[in-house]
């Protein structure tokens, strides 16, 4: 099975998500594509400036668009005045309510499989406000400046009504349990409160979380044409096909009349998905007769695309003298909107934790009108492991103990809230290697001793974690031309994470191929399956349906071989793809080449589609990333500056399929960590829900300065229950690491500050 060289390995489609079932064979691939450290193949594309993006491509006769923003959170609009925006050079006219087209509202994100939206109100229908931002006008004009002067000369009157904009003022009112994925966010195990009472040593702290607004580089943007009755948009995208189904209902038209093309995005983290400025653009595009262009302001992003929302979270720990869990108490509260499916389920880290007898999980909502929140990476778990893991960091001090020993002490045999076993997990193993990379032994337990000259310097560490998911709707298509190379067709993405290289190893080892033998398409909605990019589980969900085209394709070149062939006779269970071509199992004589089965058969091609097998795995399994993350922070003792200067994470995340692309989505994850920890908070005005510091000015996000070398390292044991053995990689890093900062940050100054983003201001 294991040949030892480049583009020889095997595979019918795996069965590894289900008991009894055999891992996926690539996971013993161990020397060819799979594994190694390839640089992007759209790297080249990407520097030389060859890789369009969604406002780059070109069209014939394309107008440009400019938004205006509604300036109350809540009521009507009774004038807009357009006339001046009209009358401006270069203008070609205003869409307002008054006269876009008549739209149905957005299908709101998993109220359907195929949903997109970010919330479910209605794109520029009626004259109601629902928040401080939403759109009231696109002005389009000759070019971007002429549209933009003119959205400054619309004038627009509402009547305000009372809007709910202050969280502790709603949550005083009520609450309500949050529901993710139609599941309440509850988990009670014993009596905790009883437990905690009882226990040893307690501790018992709140922790808060500020809202965040997403800042990828590239800014939304779409172009977007109708080419007699099929509606054509070149989106920044990691949802193509729910995108087309979407924006479908929402027009009224056929599925296949809306074509989502996304072949480069520059970065999405979960809000690259449908806000109401792709509508806004196939709209104007109907209202115009002409090709659009709309590219949201930075401002723009901040008023129409929706971010984390806030979280105030109490973690309540109780432990007997020797550090055995006894209490795991986890609730608070997070704001969302009523239009929106993402109460910020914060517990979710803490339910697969520790082992502990007694737990009580809760995530509470109240409903404010703002902007919609939405996904935002790790959502839940970004900001739940700050609160769970600086708890378990002052219930080790309450201990007197390492807090790496009191999580290993704690370490479950199983998952503590549903009873069944894990897949695969290895984090003790990540502890160990990473604690003796650190240089963990040389910490001074006892916090604000290691003074250099005016800096205070400690460390930190905490437990990351993200769940594996695989979603439902993975389909792939294999061609094999007569030459016998292969295209792979799905509707998948490319974020900036690697996933057309990751792909294309995965796929020529799958087929037995040279790298330059297998072409990866992606991004366009015509291409078959619903899948997202999102919830780290895009690797796993295209890995199992191209393992079930490869499947089929074997199958269908068996059904063609003919007598004369040396595969006549075989079975699918008998052969395996190596050698660019197929092979009998242990017998090296019995080859035939892809190439020549399909001249022996006298066919030009071969193409075959097939499902993903649903996922079945996290049904059976207890199934997480894991990782260890360590922090050494340096705070001046005169300004209270935090700096970061050492970071390592030591990962448990399955069979790493790229080291270098694995590395930079860990390093990515970990810096927007950082930004977490110290930075990152958008400012809300509670008197108007206006998010008062719209721009890269004013909203912090680490740049390089701030960024020391980061350091990673990985376990590389494959999940013998997943595709390749490989479980999701892109979100874990911003886990665990604000959590490691805070610590780190206590063990320099013994100041223990519980409220994100961790500024010089609360460390005098
Ligand atoms: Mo993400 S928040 O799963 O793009």
């Amino acid at each position: 099975l294991v040949q030892g060289a480049m583009g020889k390995a095997v595979a019918l489609a795996p069965d590894s998500w289900i008991p009894g079932g055999e891992p996926d064979p690539l996971i013993r691939a161990r020397h060819g594509h799979v594994g190694r450290p390839l640089s992007r193949l759209d790297g080249p594309l990407k520097v030389s400036g060859k890789a369009p993006f969604a406002a780059e491509f070109p069209m014939d006769g394309m107008v440009y668009a400019a938004l205006a923003f509604s300036t109350i959170a809540k009521g009507r609009i009774t004038a807009i005045d357009t006339q001046a925006a009209e009358a401006a050079p270069g203008v070609l006219g205003v869409m307002t309510y008054r006269n876009a087209p008549r739209l149905a509202p957005p299908p709101v994100f998993l109220s359907n499989s195929k949903a997109a939206g970010g919330d479910n109100l209605p794109v520029m229908q009626d004259a109601t406000i629902h928040w401080n931002g939403e759109p009231v006008a696109v002005v389009l004009a000759e070019t971007q400046e002429q549209a933009d002067h003119a959205k400054s000369l619309i004038r627009v009157e509402y009547q305000a009504d009372p809007a709910v904009t202050g969280f502790a003022e709603a949550r005083a009112r009520g609450t309500r349990t949050g529901l993710f994925m139609g599941q309440p966010l509850h988990n009670t195990k014993g009596d905790a409160e009883k437990a905690l009472a009882e226990a040893d040593v307690r501790i018992d702290a709140t922790y808060t979380t500020p809202r965040h607004t997403h800042n990828p580089i590239e800014l939304h943007g779409v172009t977007a044409a109708w080419e007699g009755d099929t509606l054509r948009i070149h989106d920044a995208s990691q949802l193509v096909a729910h995108t087309s189904w979407s924006i479908s209902q929402m027009f009224g038209i056929d599925e296949d009349k809306v074509v989502i093309t996304s072949p480069f995005v520059g970065g999405g983290f979960g809000s690259k998905c449908l806000w109401q400025h792709q509508v806004l653009a196939a709209a104007a595009a109907k209202f115009a007769g002409r090709p659009v262009r709309l590219v949201l302001s930075r401002e723009g992003v901040y008023r129409i695309v929706g971010g984390r929302s806030l979280t105030e979270q109490r973690v309540a720990l109780g432990a007997s003298r020797d550090g055995t869990l006894k209490a795991l108490i986890h609730t608070g509260a997070t704001a969302k909107t009523a239009n929106n499916v993402l109460p910020e389920p914060f517990i979710m880290p803490t339910r697969s934790a520790y082992a502990v007898e007694a737990m009580e999980l809760d995530v509470q909502t109240v409903e404010l009108d703002m902007l919609s929140n939405t996904f935002m990476r790790a959502p839940g778990e970004a900001v739940g492991t700050f609160a769970l893991e600086c708890a378990m960091d002052e219930l080790a001090e309450a201990l007197d103990m390492d807090p790496i020993a009191l999580r290993l002490r704690n370490e479950p045999e199983k998952d503590p809230s549903t009873g069944l076993p894990f897949s695969s997990r290895h984090i003790e193993e990540a502890w160990r290697s990473g604690a003796e990379r650190f240089g963990w032994k040389d910490r001074n337990p006892r916090p604000g001793q290691r003074r250099e000259g005016e800096w205070l310097v400690g460390m930190g560490c905490a437990t990351a974690t993200y769940p594996y998911y695989r979603m439902a709707g993975g389909a792939a298509r294999i061609t094999l031309a007569a030459d016998g190379r292969a295209t792979i067709d799905i509707a998948a993405h490319e974020m900036g994470m690697g996933t057309s290289t990751v792909q294309t190893q995965v796929t020529a080892q799958r087929l037995g191929l040279e790298l330059d033998a297998v072409t990866f398409n992606y991004g366009d909605s015509t291409l078959p399956g619903v899948v997202l990019a999102g919830g780290s589980q895009q690797t796993a969900a295209i890995g199992a349906s191209v393992g079930a085209a490869h499947g089929e394709l074997v199958k269908s070149l068996l059904g063609i071989v003919g007598n004369d062939s040396p595969l006549a006779g075989l079975k699918p269970e008998e052969v395996e793809s190596r050698d660019a071509g197929l092979g009998k199992r242990d017998d090296p004589a019995r080859h035939e080449s892809y190439a020549s089965i399909l001249a022996r058969a006298g066919r030009s091609a071969l193409s075959v589609e097939a499902q993903a097998p649903a996922p079945l795995e996290t049904q059976h399994w207890s199934m997480h990333s894991h990782g260890a993350m360590f922090c050494e922070v340096r705070v001046n003792a005169v300004t209270g500056e935090p700096r970061v200067t050492r970071f390592l994470g030591s990962f448990d995340c399955g069979r790493i399929l790229n080291p270098k692309t694995a590395a930079s989505q860990f390093r990515g994850g970990i810096i927007m960590g950082l930004g977490l920890a110290l930075m990152e908070e958008t400012e809300f005005d509670e008197r108007t829900a206006r998010i008062m510091n719209p721009s890269l000015a004013e909203y912090h996000v680490p740049v390089h300065m701030d960024v020391p070398e980061l350091d990673v390292m990985w376990t590389d044991i494959p999940d013998p229950r997943t595709p390749m053995g490989a479980r999701g990689i892109g979100e874990i890093g911003i886990t665990g690491t604000g959590a490691a900062v805070a610590n780190a940050i206590y063990n320099a100054t013994g100041k223990r500050v519980r409220d994100l983003p961790i500024t010089l201001d609360k460390l005098l």
